[in-house]
């Protein structure tokens, strides 16, 4: 994948909320392009690899019970400096330190339950692109 690239998830507490249709026009007035996107629901394996690198954190299990209990929207998205754009576009993990007009000052409600994922490397964005997306769902 194209290092323009980066992928998010609008989280269950956005959808709950019924805020996708917000979210997207910020993602959309920001520049950004949607090149893949759907509706779906992870497993708890899906949760626990996607989220694997924090397997050790004392929050692991509140996450993963988080990720799973409804659906998300996984999207990629396409760029110029996608992954580092995106991560200022949602602002900081924990809304009360958020940047006033990011994603997660508007919408989230704690650190723990934040609204939207980021990927933070371009390796990762490709990674976590091929954990959600076949090729042929990438465009
Ligand atoms: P994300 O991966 O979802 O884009 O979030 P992030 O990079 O801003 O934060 P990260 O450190 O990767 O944490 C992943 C997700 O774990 C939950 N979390 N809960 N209770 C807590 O202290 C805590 N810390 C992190 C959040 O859902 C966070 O987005
Ligand atoms: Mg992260």
């Amino acid at each position: 994948m194209p290092t323009n690239r980066t992928f998010t998830m609008l989280k269950p507490d956005a959808v709950e909320k019924g805020h996708i249709g917000a979210i997207l026009e910020k993602i959309n007035a920001a520049g950004f392009k949607i090149v893949a996107m759907k509706l779906t629901q992870m497993t708890t394996a899906d949760a626990q690899a996607f989220y694997a690198i924090h397997s050790e954190r004392p929050f692991f299990g509140e996450l993963v019970s988080y990720m799973t209990r409804g659906p998300i929207v996984a999207a990629l998205l396409e760029k110029d400096n996608a992954v580092a754009d995106f991560r200022t576009l949602i602002g900081a993990t924990n809304p009360d330190e958020a940047a006033e007009g990011t994603i997660r000052k508007l919408y989230a409600a704690s650190i723990g339950e934040n609204a939207v994922h980021g990927s933070d490397s371009d390796a990762n964005a490709a990674i976590e692109g091929a954990f959600h997306f076949s090729g042929r769902d990438m465009f």
